[in-house]
């Protein structure tokens, strides 16, 4: 089940993003992003356990900042549902373009993100600390 990401969901969401990522949000910069009314964020829960989130920047001309799933429950279809679901929200709060960025490397999200319309914008050269490029991409809503 998708729901709204509360405080008490950070320790497990601040465990995903240690483990995907080689920069990962810490917990506190996490729990700042929460209290921030610019930022929204939901998780997917099974089982009474936080199996992976999504956040999103400024509602009108949304950014996704964030989206991750926990390793043993990746390709099940998860990481599309939360997708959508910050889409949905997105579009709900009038937002005309959604944003994100993904290290050019990032196969499986590329993959995630080209099935669900997302189109390349730019490539910020070298914008990750190892020298990788990100590629900036859009979904415009219509
Ligand atoms: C990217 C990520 C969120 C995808 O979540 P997921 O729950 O595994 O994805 P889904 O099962 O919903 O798959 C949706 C689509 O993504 C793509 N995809 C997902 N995993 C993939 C993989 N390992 N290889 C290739 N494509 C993949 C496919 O297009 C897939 O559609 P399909 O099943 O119809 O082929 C997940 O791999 C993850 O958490 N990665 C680490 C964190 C990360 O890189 N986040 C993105 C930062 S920009």
């Amino acid at each position: 089940m998708i729901r709204a990401w509360l405080a008490e969901d950070t320790p497990a969401v601040a465990a995903i993003e240690r483990e995907s990522f080689s920069d990962p949000w810490t917990e506190e910069m996490l729990s700042a992003s929460l209290n921030n009314p610019a930022f929204f964020g939901f998780v997917y829960e099974e089982g009474g356990e936080v199996c992976g989130y999504v956040g999103v920047i400024r509602p009108d001309d949304a950014e996704i900042a964030l989206i991750a799933v926990r390793s043993d429950k990746r390709q099940k279809g998860i990481g599309r549902q939360l997708l959508f679901k910050a889409i949905d929200h997105a579009k709900g709060n009038g937002a005309k373009n959604v944003f994100l960025e993904v290290r050019v490397g990032n196969m499986p999200a590329r993959a995630l993100y080209d099935g669900a319309g997302f189109l390349p914008v730019y490539v910020r050269k070298r914008y990750y600390s190892d020298g990788e490029d990100a590629l900036v991409m859009v979904l415009p809503i219509k």
